[in-house]
């Protein structure tokens, strides 16, 4: 069991690689033969999933030669796409040590362990020297965090001069207090959510440029009706299900009432280092 409650929130214990392999084989899937994109559904843990990587990773100006940090980076999805995209290399970090061993099993499982790589840390904290590192993403990880001016100067401090950063994450909205539970808090107590007004401010403040913002929150309420008609239903898909368990479904309707009453809204800034 994990020794911090943002780590008990998303893993309750248990195999996670072997749970997502049970539910990938009662899908039809051969392990031997899968895609990156086969685990899309489970492993691209953050709201209109791995299109949304797809976007953002465009705007990260990576190639084959360059070094990525995915900042909270989960089950391994985004750093897998990106390095597959791009031919790049990436570290993932992030605190839950359960999600980190189990990205680095489903990242052999797609034959892509050579270009990633996944360590245990705090985004507050990072574990890596000044500069190193062409460019670096994180998505929807900040809800977690209440220093996120920490993590926005960490970030600027481990990046090349001129590095992107790309930031997607969940913010607060207009039209009141959020709904739980919600996939990244079964209550307020570690959820910390900036609004579209504090981000300009904390990303300035941290040393980056603002190249630009974009709020998906419209696409993002109909992607998450899908998600929620889906985790209605009775079979145990290859889903956020697979570690956040069954109040998942509960999570998946309040998602969609706290986008369409813009409790909530989803924006991406790109930023200069
Ligand atoms: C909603 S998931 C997103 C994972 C991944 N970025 C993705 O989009 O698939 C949030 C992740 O943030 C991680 N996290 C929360 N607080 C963190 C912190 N202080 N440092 C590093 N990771 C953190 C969690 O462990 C979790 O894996």
């Amino acid at each position: 069991m994990p020794t911090n409650a943002v780590s008990r929130h998303y893993v309750a214990g248990g195999d996670l690689a072997r749970a997502i392999a049970e539910r990938l084989r009662a899908a039809g899937k051969d392990l031997e033969r899968l895609a990156a994109g086969d685990l899309a559904s489970v492993d691209e843990f953050h709201v209109r999933g791995r299109k949304a990587t797809l976007e953002l990773a465009a705007f990260l100006n990576v190639n084959s030669g360059s070094r990525v940090l995915d900042i909270g980076s989960g089950l391994g999805g985004p750093a897998r796409t990106v390095a597959e995209a791009y031919g790049c290399h990436v570290t993932g970090i992030d605190l839950t040590e359960a999600f980190c061993d189990a990205a680095a099993i489903m990242s052999s499982w797609v034959r892509l362990a050579d270009r990633v790589e996944f360590r245990q840390g705090d985004a507050t904290h990072l574990p890596f020297d000044d500069g190193v590192f062409d460019a670096a993403m994180t998505i929807h990880v900040a809800m977690n965090i209440a220093r996120k001016d920490h993590v926005y100067v960490e970030a600027r401090r481990v990046l090349k001069p001129g590095g992107r950063f790309v930031v997607y994450d969940i913010l607060q909205g207009e039209g009141g207090d959020v709904l739980y539970p919600v996939p990244w808090a079964r209550a307020p107590s570690i959820s910390h959510l900036a609004t579209p007004e504090e981000m300009p401010r904390l990303l300035s403040d941290a040393g980056f440029g603002i190249v630009a913002v974009t709020d998906s929150t419209e696409e993002s309420q109909r992607w998450f009706e899908g998600v929620a008609q889906r985790a209605a239903g009775t079979a145990p898909g290859v889903t956020f299900q697979a570690f956040l368990g069954d109040d998942f479904a509960e999570m998946a309707r309040n998602q969609v009432a706290n986008l369409r009453e813009r409790r909530i809204r989803t924006v991406s800034y790109v930023c200069e280092a």
